[in-house]
């Protein structure tokens, strides 16, 4: 009897073909819709491995369920939606996907940094509409980058790779982290700052820091109240970083100027989210890795993981 493998989403057929040459592949077929919970459950009372992305939520009864379970690859570099204790106290492996997105994350935080300080989806959906009457000389403006300063929130890969793009537009790199990157500060200039002075001297912040207990609204209203009433918020970490609610406040009340956001804190988001009513939030739906090569490259991680667990071994990027 091969191992038997459930993959919560439709994955390209160069990851899944050489899968199933060693073992059975059950894979939920769409990806327009969610695995039901349902499904999941009974699946994951059958299988050996699970194969897992960001908005699987891979709980304590999921993992009870799982006699068999030897292994949650979760597809990305945060691991918010496993309870790692209830994994340890079963003896599951969970592994996730980092090093590999890193790039192609600072590229996308990049893009919503500058989309959302010149107003790039609305200033095209204005073309669109055939609303481009005339040229004016304050119509459509925003905020400039280059030369501006970036605050950054959690200094880890991605992190860096923003403060790097970011010393490519000439802005003054401000952040703030867990542990000094001394290194970073002396090559490139980068300066540590505690948190509420960063948010105070940023015309850019972007939070990049992993979902924790600790960081579970990190930015409140009183960290928005800190703020410039000219500054721009980029998130393309996790929702729930952020407080949605302080946050349509914020930008509602011109505490701050704009929004970027890539996650939410709950994903999808609903349609009836307020942040969706406001003009100076510009929202993506979390493509923060989301390029074709690094998505490939996600997946094959994922699938060493799965196989090593299965033929014996010790997977790498192992979390629990
Ligand atoms: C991650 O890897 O954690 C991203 O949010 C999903 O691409």
């Amino acid at each position: 009897m091969k191992p038997i493998i459930f993959i919560t989403r439709k994955l390209d057929n160069r990851v899944v073909a050489p899968l199933q040459e060693k073992f059975n592949v059950r894979m939920w077929e769409s990806e327009s819709e969610s695995v039901p919970r349902a499904v999941l459950l009974k699946e994951v009372a059958e299988v050996d491995a699970l194969w897992t992305v960001v908005s699987d939520s891979v709980d304590r009864e999921l993992l009870e369920t799982g006699k068999k379970l030897k292994i949650v690859a979760n597809m990305a570099v945060g691991y918010n939606n496993v309870d790692l204790d209830a994994a340890r106290e079963h003896g599951v492996f969970v592994t996730n996907t980092p090093g590999v997105l890193t790039e192609t994350t600072a590229d996308l935080a990049f893009a919503l940094l500058l989309a959302t300080a010149r107003k790039l989806i609305f200033a095209e959906s204005e073309v669109r509409k055939g609303n481009w009457n005339s040229w004016s000389p304050m119509q459509y403006t925003g905020m400039d980058v280059s030369g501006a300063t970036i605050g950054i929130i959690g200094m880890g890969r991605i992190g860096e790779a923003v403060a790097r793009r970011a010393k490519g537009f000439d802005m003054r790199v401000l952040y703030n982290n867990r542990n000094r990157k001394r290194e970073a500060e002396a090559e490139h200039g980068f300066e540590f700052m505690e948190l509420d002075r960063l948010l105070a001297e940023a015309d850019f912040v972007v939070t990049l820091a992993p979902h924790t207990p600790e960081t579970v609204g990190l930015i409140s209203a009183r960290e928005l109240g800190l703020m410039k009433s000219t500054a721009v918020l980029i998130n393309v970490s996790r929702g729930g970083i952020v407080d949605e609610t302080d946050l349509y406040e914020a930008l509602k009340d011109g505490t701050i100027w704009a929004a970027g956001l890539d996650v939410f804190e709950t994903e999808p988001v609903p349609l009836d989210n307020p942040l969706l009513t406001l003009p100076n939030v510009t929202v993506l739906p979390h493509i923060g890795s989301a390029s074709i090569k690094t998505r490939l490259a996600m997946m094959n991680l994922n699938a060493q993981a799965i196989t090593a667990v299965l033929e014996g071994r010790e997977p790498e990027n192992r979390i629990v």
